[in-house]
């Protein structure tokens, strides 16, 4: 009856048009809070800085690097609200030019101190941004995928600590 319950984190990715980076750091992340059995402690989505894109799946090139291993991008593009930065605890861009965005979008202070970087919780690899991958070659997506499952798993063990 007195139980307390911790409410679950809630994590919002970010990136330009929500149809390469974000959903994929979107899936990775759920594939591995769910391994973890996480998933009562953690609520994850994305979203685009860009409304371009807004319905879209994801860009079938990524659906085709990420399907390769082991994930399934089924999510829709959506802009960023500014209702987002209220409901979410953690809002995590990819590159410069999102974090700036971010920052310029966010309502207040509070929630501009949500806004981190991706590649901050990378623990393998070293690189500062997550690269576009829209006007590049395959490599660009590996990349991508490379270094969103380094991320994930530094922001997994962060969440387990906290
Ligand atoms: P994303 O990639 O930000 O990782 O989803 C892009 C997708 C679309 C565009 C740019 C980047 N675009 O210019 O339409």
């Amino acid at each position: 009856m007195n139980k307390i319950e911790k409410k679950p984190v809630k994590i919002l990715f970010v990136c330009l048009g929500n149809i390469c980076r974000s959903p994929s750091a979107e899936a990775i992340m759920k594939a591995l809070v769910e391994q973890a059995e996480m998933e009562q402690c953690v609520e994850i989505d994305s979203a685009g800085l860009l409304s371009y894109h807004q319905g879209s799946l994801p860009d079938e090139r990524m659906r085709i690097h990420a399907r390769k291993r082991g994930y399934e991008l089924i999510s829709r593009s959506r802009p960023i609200e500014t209702e987002d930065f209220f409901s979410f605890d953690l809002i995590i861009g990819m590159d410069d030019a999102n974090i700036e965005e971010l920052q310029q979008r966010a309502p207040g202070l509070e929630e501009a101190k949500k806004i981190r970087r991706m590649t901050d919780y990378c623990r393998r690899i070293q690189m500062d941004h997550v690269p576009d991958p829209y006007y590049g070659g395959h490599s660009g997506f590996e990349m991508v995928l490379d270094l969103l499952e380094d991320a994930c798993d530094g922001l997994l063990e962060e969440l387990r600590k906290s």
